[in-house]
This record gives C-alpha cells, sequence and structure tokens, in this order.
C-alpha cells in the first residue's frame, strides 16, 4: 500500500506481547543496554579536525573526516551493550554492525540506526524555514517521503527530524531548522514530515520513524544564544510550543528528542512536567525519549547534578528512555538500580519502549540495508525535480518596484554580483550532513545555462563573512556594461544552526558596503538574499528594486532563482516568521497580545502625551509581516461570508472568500484565515492563524475558497491550564498576510 502512513505510538497486542517475551529473557544489562546510544565513530581531536576543514576549504571539496571506530564498540554491541547508533551513512559498515548486534549478541537485538537528516539526506531541500514558506504541507510531506526513501536505503531507520520547535528570535541560529513562529502552521508542517518519514512502500522495503524535537520550548532561548535559559509560562508552553509536538504524535511519531534547555528552572532532560504530566498522564504517549547530544552530563553544567551518576538517576526517574552519547546510563544505571535508587520496573518501561519501536519498524525481520540500492536512489531525477519545486515555491519575493521582476530572458545583460553568486557549499544550508557542494547549482551556474556567455558580468566583490581581502570596485566595474545588477548577498550556510546565534543581523562582512556601491551606479538593482534566519534589512530593503528571499535553498537552489527571475514561475511563497525592523524589537511576532495600552488605543494621558506601548525610536511593526509574499500578479479578495455566524463549540466554523487573479499571469496564492477571541478568562492574541490554502489561479479567474474550522481549534489554556473554548464573540479575517485582510464576525455559544 503505496500511501500509507506507519504509526508507532498506537499499542498493538501483538507488538506488546513479543516484547514482553523479550524482557523476560533479558538481564538487567541488556536491558540497560538498550537505552545506550553512540555514534560508531571517535571525533578527531583538534588539530585534524582544523587540517581537514582547512584542506576542504582548498579543494572545495566536502569535509570527510577518517572514520575510525570506537575503540570497543563491536565487543559492547556483541555484548548487547548498545541499543542505538547514529551519524552514519555507509550501509556497509552499518550492515557490518549490525551483524554483530544480530547474529553475535546473546538475544540477537539489533540496533536501531538514528541520522539527522533535517532537509534531505544527499538531495538536499531548501531548509526547513524556507520549505515553511511554501505553506504547501503535501509537498512537504513529497520532500520528507524523498529524504526517507534516500536514507533508509543506506541505512537509516530513525530520522531526527522534524525539527519543531517554535522561533520568533532571529538571533537564534537554529530557527533556521523549524517552521517559524506561528504554532498552528508549525503543527501542520510537523505533521506533513511525520506522514513522510514513516511513508509505507519505501522503495528500501523498510521502514523509517521520525523523532520530532527538541522537546520543549528550546526555541525560546534567552536572547536567542543557542542552549540559554528558557523561563516562559506553562500556558504559552501549552498554547505556543507543545502543539506541533502533539501533531507530531497524533500524525504517529513514537519517539521524541528532549531538549537542551531548561524550562523555568528544570532541564528539559528531567523536567516532570513535560516528560511526565503532559507526555504520559494528560496524552498517554506510549512512545521513546532520547537525549538530546550529551545533555544527560550536561545536569552537571546546569547545576542541578553533582556529577554523571546523579545525572543518570534524574534522567532515568524522570522518564528519558534513551540517552544520546554521554554515558550516565551505560557506567551507573546498573549500579543504581543494585542500590535501590533506580526501580528495574523504570529501565524494563525504558527499555519496552525501545523495543516497541524496533518491533515495530520491522528490524527484527529485516535488520539489513541492500547496499546496492542507493546507487539507483540518490539524487534520482524524481527527488532532483521535487527539491527544484520546494525551492520555487520556498522563495519569498519581498518587493517589486515598477514590477522590475520579471526579467525578459532575451537581450539584457546582467551583472551577477555578491559573494552567495558562485558560493556552492552554501546552497545547502545548515543541517546538510550528508549533502555534498559538488550536487548543488549556484545561481551564476544556472544563470549561465540561460543566457549566452557575453551577457553575464561576474564578480563576487566581498567575501560572505569575515573581514578578507574584498573588490567592492571590481564589482562595480562588472556593472558597467549591464543593463541589471543581480546581487546574491546574504548569509554563509554555516552562520544559521546550532551553536549559530547572532546578535547583528544585518548583511556580515563588507556585503552592505558593496550593495551601497552597486546603488550608486544607479543601475536596476534585483537582490537575491539567502539566510538562514529573518535578516534585519531596512537599508536593504531601501536600496533594492527587486528583493527574493532565496534562504539556502538546496541543491536546485541556482534553477529555482533563475525560474523565478524569468518568470517561468511566479513567486509564491510567504514568510514564516516575521522580519524585524531593528534588532530591538526582537522578539516580534503577529499573535502578539493587545497590551493594556495598545499602539492603536488612544493611551493613557499621563503628562504630556498619550502612554502607550511603543518605542520612542521606531516602530512597532515590523519591516515585512508574518504571512507576507509577493507575487507576478495581483489577487483581489472580496465577499466574505461567514457562513456560520454562531457556533457550538462541538460545531464546526465556515467561513468562504472569493479570490481573483486580477493580473497577467497564472500564479499561486497562499489565502490566509485568523481569528481574534475578543474577550476571554485570559488575554488572547490579536491574531491567530487558523486556515490556509494554497490556490492555483489562471488570469482573470476567480474561485471562492471556503474554510471549516472546528471550534475546538479555537481553545486555549485557561485560568486552570485547561483547554478551553469560551463562549464570546470572535472577529474573523480571510487574508493575503496577518495584516491585510477582510474582516468578519462570529459568536461561538
Ligand atoms: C542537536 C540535535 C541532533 C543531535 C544529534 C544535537 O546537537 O541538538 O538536533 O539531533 O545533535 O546529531
Amino acid at each position: 500500500m503505496k500511501d500509507e502512513v506507519y504509526r508507532y505510538n498506537d499499542l498493538d497486542p501483538a507488538v506488546e506481547a513479543r516484547v514482553d517475551a523479550l524482557l523476560a529473557r533479558m538481564t538487567l544489562a541488556e536491558k540497560i543496554g538498550q537505552l545506550v546510544q553512540t555514534t560508531p565513530f571517535v571525533m578527531p581531536d583538534p588539530d585534524e579536525m582544523q587540517r581537514v576543514i582547512e584542506q576542504a576549504q582548498q579543494t572545495g571539496q566536502p569535509v570527510q573526516f577518517m572514520q575510525r571506530l570506537r575503540p570497543g564498540l563491536e565487543d559492547r554491541i556483541r555484548a548487547g551493550g548498545i541499543g542505538s547508533i547514529f551519524g552514519i551513512n555507509d550501509g556497509a559498515t552499518i550492515n557490518a554492525l549490525q551483524r554483530l548486534a544480530v547474529e553475535e549478541s546473546r538475544l540477537g537485538i539489533p540496533l536501531i540506526v538514528g541520522n539527522d537528516v533535517i532537509h534531505g539526506f544527499r538531495t538536499i531541500f531548501p531548509i526547513p524555514l524556507a520549505e515553511s514558506c511554501t505553506w504547501n504541507p503535501a509537498l512537504l510531506e513529497r520532500a520528507a517521503r524523498a529524504a526517507a526513501e534516500e536514507a533508509s536505503a543506506c541505512g537509516t531507520d530513525w530520522i531526527f527530524a522534524p525539527m519543531v520547535d517554535i522561533a520568533r528570535d532571529g538571533r537564534w541560529g537554529r530557527i533556521a531548522e523549524g517552521a517559524g513562529e506561528d504554532p498552528f502552521l508549525g503543527a501542520a508542517m510537523a505533521r506533513a514530515r511525520v506522514r513522510g518519514f514513516q511513508a509505507g512502500g519505501l522503495r528500501s522495503g523498510r521502514r523509517v520513524a521520525a523523532c520530532p524535537k527538541h522537546y520543549v520550548g528550546y526555541g525560546a532561548a534567552e536572547a536567542g544564544r543557542d542552549y540559554n535559559t528558557v523561563d516562559i509560562s506553562e500556558r504559552t508552553l501549552r498554547d505556543v510550543y507543545l502543539p506541533p509536538f502533539k501533531a507530531a504524535f497524533d500524525a504517529g511519531a513514537g519517539s521524541v528528542m528532549s531538549a537542551f534547555n531548561e524550562i523555568a528552572g528544570i532541564p528539559a532532560t528531567i523536567n516532570p512536567l513535560t516528560l511526565r504530566t503532559i507526555l504520559r498522564d494528560e496524552w498517554s504517549w506510549p512512545g521513546m525519549v532520547v537525549s538530546d547530544y550529551e545533555a544527560v552530563a550536561e545536569l552537571i553544567q546546569h547545576g542541578v547534578a553533582a556529577d554523571l551518576k546523579e545525572a543518570g538517576r534524574l534522567s532515568i526517574l524522570a522518564g528519558l528512555d534513551m540517552e544520546m552519547v554521554s554515558t550516565a546510563f551505560a557506567d551507573h544505571l546498573a549500579e543504581l538500580v543494585a542500590e535501590g535508587a533506580v526501580p528495574e520496573s523504570r529501565v524494563e518501561e525504558a527499555a519496552r519502549r525501545v523495543l516497541r519501536l524496533k518491533v515495530r519498524l520491522g528490524l527484527f525481520e529485516r535488520p539489513y540495508t541492500d547496499e546496492t540500492l542507493p546507487a539507483h536512489l540518490i539524487l534520482c531525477e524524481e527527488f532532483r525535480s521535487l527539491a527544484l519545486e520546494v525551492a520555487r515555491q520556498s522563495m519569498v519575493l519581498l518587493k517589486n518596484a515598477g514590477n522590475l521582476l520579471p526579467l525578459a530572458q532575451g537581450g539584457r545583460r546582467l551583472a551577477v554580483v555578491g559573494p552567495l553568486a558562485d558560493a556552492r557549499q552554501d546552497m545547502l544550508g545548515t543541517w546538510a550532513f550528508f549533502g555534498r557542494a559538488e550536487d548543488a547549482e549556484t545561481v551564476l551556474d544556472a544563470l549561465r545555462l540561460r543566457l549566452p556567455e557575453d551577457a553575464i558580468f561576474h564578480a563576487a566583490g566581498c567575501p560572505i563573512v569575515g573581514d578578507g581581502p574584498a573588490d567592492i570596485a571590481g564589482a562595480v566595474a562588472a556593472t558597467q556594461a549591464a543593463d541589471v545588477i543581480i546581487a546574491v548577498v546574504g548569509e554563509s550556510a554555516n552562520m544559521s544552526g546550532e551553536a549559530r546565534s547572532r546578535m547583528h543581523l544585518g548583511l556580515p562582512s563588507r556585503q552592505q558596503a558593496l550593495m551601497d556601491a552597486l546603488t550608486a551606479t544607479g543601475k536596476p538593482l534585483v537582490v537575491v538574499l539567502m539566510s538562514g534566519r529573518p535578516l534585519v534589512i531596512p537599508r536593504l530593503a531601501e536600496q533594492a528594486d527587486a528583493l527574493l528571499v532565496a534562504w539556502h535553498a538546496g541543491i536546485r537552489a541556482g534553477s529555482a532563482v533563475a525560474d523565478l527571475l524569468f518568470g517561468a514561475v511566479s513567486p509564491s511563497g510567504k514568510l514564516t516568521t516575521s522580519w524585524p525592523a531593528a534588532e530591538g524589537q526582537i522578539p516580534v511576532y503577529y499573535a502578539h497580545k493587545n497590551t493594556g495600552r495598545p499602539m492603536t488605543g488612544a493611551g493613557a494621558l499621563q503628562f504630556a502625551e498619550p502612554f502607550k506601548s511603543r518605542y520612542i525610536d521606531g516602530p512597532n511593526e515590523p519591516l515585512f509581516p508574518f504571512g507576507f509574499g509577493l507575487s507576478y500578479t495581483t489577487f483581489a479578495y472580496r465577499d466574505l461570508r461567514v457562513e456560520t455566524p454562531i457556533i457550538g463549540p462541538e460545531d464546526i466554523l465556515v467561513v468562504s472568500a472569493t479570490i481573483e487573479n486580477t493580473g497577467l499571469r497564472p500564479a499561486e496564492e497562499v489565502v490566509q484565515l485568523y481569528v481574534r477571541d475578543l474577550v476571554g478568562s485570559v488575554t488572547r492574541p490579536v491574531k491567530e492563524l487558523k486556515g490556509f490554502r494554497r490556490m492555483a489561479l489562471q488570469p482573470g479567474e476567480a474561485q471562492v475558497v471556503r474554510f471549516e474550522v472546528p471550534a475546538h481549534d479555537l481553545g486555549f489554556h485557561g485560568p486552570d491550564m485547561k483547554y478551553v473554548v469560551e463562549p464570546g464573540a470572535f472577529a474573523v479575517w480571510i487574508g493575503p498576510n496577518s495584516v491585510e485582510g477582510l474582516e468578519g464576525r462570529f459568536e461561538v455559544r
């Protein structure tokens, strides 16, 4: 059944019986072994690492460390002391290690092989933040499935994704890995990705399990600094940060990765509210919790455990099931059980969860991967075109003064300048562990394929990052004979992602100086902006005649940009994070609260002027709002109809509107539905996304878009922290983004 999606989190009596039978035969040491996860290779020492990185930079080849198996790994697998390995993609080595587990360990329990497949395995797709700008869950499901196809063919059973952390702070580099600032959109993307990863009928004949992460609140790191303190209210946790996890579980995810951060004083690795109360008591979720990388040992640095043994005790008692990389479980769990500090039943519960996943994955029947498969599957045309489609839909046109875009393909000479115009490695984005620069197309490549050689002048102008040699004058010279400048600027791939927080969110290096010089030429200026986060670019946005956000768009980045620049397709991506006007606005997001002295109200007359919630030196509004993105055509919104002006808490709200393509090109529009609960027992956001639809419209075509929103989705966590849909009046909008739209009213009774 091709369309089947595997679920790993409902209990199947046959599976349970099998797991019980296995557990009955296991020693304590073997049970503990199932809770141990390690990387199979030793990390190179810093000198070697440096040498390899430098060599890769010089040759343009991927960074490839010599892989040395951890000493003693093979014996530990034979002894049943390891349940999982990760960070390995070569089928032959995986099979060799798996053979030790299956054929040489006492009970033959297979390893589960995990990997970070965040936006593609070898066929690298746009970074997830970009992917979310497609607002197209069906497409992302296909992309996730393609990633699972490749990963599975190379021996991966378990994908450490989707990353479903809500992020409202662009300083945080990991904003690149998620679906942006909104819980409703985030939940839709989480669902789609889990379905894609866990799709039935993979060509490997094997199965894959998703692992949503990082549970939970990781995106709320103070000041956007990675791993920093998180101190959000339980209500915000429940209303904003948890919904994508719930959606992933509802879609069938049977594992979750706990986060590095603390939540209001208690690290997520040992947090009783999130690991016990919510996961088990409230959601009755039977899945398995794996820690993040060495997060158990990091409890010592957090200052909640004195040593590794205590860290292990706290983690297992809190409900953590598998420990990634650090060795508290391997080194101390047996001793803790012997001392009576940890009940063996808890170890058994954790082992049961791991074994359940292994059984449901079919690992006992099919432990090995077919080593010949990757050759047919990796980077196949089907996946490459899918990567192109996702890239096209993920790019967001923020400005197009005088309809400079699309460019006519013939007769115009282009100056293709900027340090990202030909930066192959950077097209891949932050988490392209198994991707290769040589697979990627740059903008320059793609334009050269479409235009005669003498119609393109290229110059980098300056480095992407750092103060290396720049030749801004050379870049300006390259524009002399050109009719239009295409400036490809922004961040390098490794400026976003893990441990890549930034405090200045403008163009790095001398890129702004380059842009100033290009602007001074007076030539029409198209900016293609590549980044892993929302940037702060008021000056650049002013300078550009046209501004296309291309993100780090994966291996087909170049073609996608060229297709959009020349109008083969019209841009249709819309932002899933607000783009701040200044760093000082952060966090800035559309679903904020009104406050008692909102900007739009009269304020309170104290002293000489109304006191309002605002800045004295700049606007409250972001430079570009959530949901915003332009097209080469125009759309008219009319005839809003609230078909159900009064609904009960079990009913469905039905709202429709007519959307017309009033321009001259076929295009797709992402239509959005927002609500506001006007009076609640707790304060409510000024707007909340509750529906969206991508629709294709021919010039002159009008279509009615009809949204059906279950009243149940209109609730929130009330004063007692219980989810409630309260009676009362709501505003509703259907519009092209979070600030425009047709407005109506309805009531919940
Ligand atoms: C990251 C996780 C990742 C893990 C394994 C950690 O540093 O936070 O997202 O899955 O490493 O590579």
